[in-house]
Order: C-alpha cells, then structure tokens, then sequence
C-alpha cells in the first residue's frame, strides 16, 4: 500500500486524473473501475476538461462502477447511473454501451441475484479493472461493503449501515424514498483490480484513514482490505491524513 499525502483535495483530483490518463493512454482497451460520492466529483471535473482540451479520449475505454441502489429507476435523479451520466459521461466520448453500473431497479432476489453474477462475467469478458478508483466512507465502507463484508465477498446485495444511510440522506428529499439496499462490488471483486486508487479528502474520513492504513486487517474496516493488494495507492489530503 502505498500513502500518497498532498496538500489540498484538488491535489488529490488532479493526481487522480494523472493516473487514470496515464492508464486510458498505455492500453489499448482500458477498462476503469468508478466510484460515486462526493469526493470524485473533482477527478470527473478534471477529466472532462481534458477531454476537452483534447489530453484524452475516452472512445475505447470500458467503465465499471462499484455500485447502484436497489430499488430505483436508472433514470431517478439519486441513481448512481445518473450521477455518472450527469458529472462524467454525458461530457466526454466514451460510448454509453461501455459503461456498466449495476443492474438493481428491481426487488426480486433472483433478478438481482442473476443480475450481480452477469456483472462479475461482464468485467472478466472485458480482462479485469485496469485502474479501480474509490472513495470510503466513514465506517471503512468501499464501494457499498459495509462492515462485517468477507474479504472473499462478490458482486451482491448488501444491506446499508446506520451510518451509511444517515450520511446519504442528504441527497434526498424530505419525505422521499431512500433505498437501504445495494448491489455492491465486493471485496474480493475490488482486490481483483490490477491496481486501486483511494481518494480520501476532510478531516471527516481521518479516522477512517487511520483504520484503513494504519489498523489491523479487519472485516469490521472493510478497507483495511487494501493492504493486502500489491498495487493499492492512497491518495489523501492532510485533514484526511491527520492522524497518521
Ligand atoms: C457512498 C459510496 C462509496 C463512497 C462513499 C463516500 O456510500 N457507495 O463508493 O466512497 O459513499 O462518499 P463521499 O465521497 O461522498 O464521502
């Protein structure tokens, strides 16, 4: 694992952004693993004004993301499908059927039993993550893997924390329906990315942080997972990084 400290979040982004053009430029067809959230908004933003300054192209780049709520629509303003199209890929080139986020608007099991196995298929058919990008939430969470996820855990369903749910509120309305379901990449999904990125930014993730790089291997920090894969950087701001 290596730490990479820097001294303010938009540091952070345009490190992110180096590493993700580095990889799209070396491969012929890259494939990258996205995150949602808030901390990555700034690494989209970057990449789409290279985009438009012509530094990249995304036209052979396949994306998978982490994860999608269970329960609603693609097309509802909370989806991570809309997050995606609307902070990335409607404003660069890549070719909307390359861009994979889960499948979870229904609720039956099987559906999404099948649709979680298709996912894992999809990414082997396209040889595996290139480059993950990831943000963690404040429990240690990545992805949707809350704690107690088996580090062996695959693309499944996964019932949100508390915490999670509390911290996520805020993107929705008063009164409107907040999924408590996902359908995740797991753990053992992510390790299987040939390298990770870990974007953290804030003082508010610093215990996180801490957890993840400095704490025992532990299902109770589903991040601290990373230490266990070769190529995994963590890039961070100095509040994230202040307890260290
Ligand atoms: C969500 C996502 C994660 C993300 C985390 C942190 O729950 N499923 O992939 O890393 O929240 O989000 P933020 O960057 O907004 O703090």
């Amino acid at each position: 694992m290596q730490v990479i400290i820097l001294p303010s979040a938009h540091d952070v982004a345009l490190f992110a952004a180096d590493r993700v053009v580095d990889v799209i430029n070396t491969k012929t067809n890259p494939v990258l693993g996205l995150a949602t959230g808030s901390t990555p908004i700034a690494l989209y933003k970057e990449l789409v004004a290279r985009y438009q300054s012509r530094q990249v192209s995304f036209r052979h780049t396949i994306s998978f993301n982490l994860d999608e709520y269970i329960g609603i629509a693609d097309s509802h303003q909370q989806s991570y499908r809309t997050f995606m199209n609307q902070h990335l890929f409607e404003s660069i080139d890549i070719v909307a059927t390359n861009t994979y986020v889960p499948l979870a608007e229904s609720q039956n099991a099987d559906t999404l039993k099948k649709s979680a196995q298709d996912y894992e298929v999809s990414i082997q058919q396209a040889g595996g993550i290139d480059l993950q990008i990831l943000g963690i939430g404040l429990n240690g969470h990545i992805g949707f893997n809350e704690p107690t996820s088996s580090f062996a855990s695959r693309t499944r369903i996964k019932t949100l924390s508390e915490s999670t749910v509390a911290a996520n509120k805020r993107f929705f309305k008063e009164g409107e329906y907040q999924p408590h379901l996902a359908l995740t990449m797991g753990i053992g999904t992510i390790l299987e990315s040939k390298s990770v990125l870990l974007m953290a930014t804030g003082k508010a993730k610093a215990e996180a942080v801490k957890a993840m790089v400095e704490g025992p291997l532990s299902a109770m920090c589903p991040a601290s997972a990373l230490q266990l894969h070769e190529l995994a950087t963590i890039v961070l701001d100095e509040e994230a990084a202040s307890l260290l």
